[in-house]
């Protein structure tokens, strides 16, 4: 048996892809250059995979596949403080962000039943990733940074063949 606390952490796994989905589709919307069109495309693609990943173990736990609303506009109204940025001072804003969310996923990761602890421990890398790119791309490093993103793709998208 989960605790609700458990219940709650595993949800909020699946759904913060969700959340991260719409984040980076939304984010497209607003930073054009081709080199940022492909980083955030990939952290785009990295969220679709990571959720797809995720899926057969939520629903393994009875946990609800229905994609919450909540979260998507959530993810999409998160853009608004950073949309008006230059992209480098998006990126420098977002690394705080997502240094919060790997510790939240390390404290899930740390309290997680044994039945999905790996699933749990995968995702605090896949946190650590996108902290890891997100300080890339805060550095001026976009087409390092999505090629690490790219890396971890099982679809990666075309690179173009230059920028
Ligand atoms: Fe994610």
């Amino acid at each position: 048996m989960m605790t609700a606390q458990q219940r709650e952490d595993l949800t909020l796994l699946y759904q913060g892809e969700v959340f991260g989905e719409m984040f980076y589709c939304t984010l497209l919307r607003h930073f054009h250059s081709p080199v940022q069109q492909l980083l955030i495309g990939s952290l785009l693609q990295l969220e679709t995979e990571n959720k797809a990943r995720v899926r057969p173990i939520a629903f393994k736990h009875d946990i609800d596949l229905i994609e919450s609303e909540y979260k998507r506009n959530e993810g999409a109204e998160f853009v608004s403080h950073v949309k008006n940025m230059e992209w480098i001072e998006a990126a420098r804003s977002l690394v705080p962000i997502s240094e919060d969310a790997v510790a939240n996923y390390r404290r899930i990761a740390a309290e997680a039943p044994e039945a999905w602890k790996p699933l749990a421990e995968s995702m605090v890398e896949h946190e650590t990733l996108i902290l890891t790119a997100t300080r890339m791309a805060a550095a001026g490093e976009d087409e390092k940074a999505a090629d690490l993103v790219a890396s971890h793709l099982v679809y990666p998208l075309p690179k173009p063949s230059s920028f």
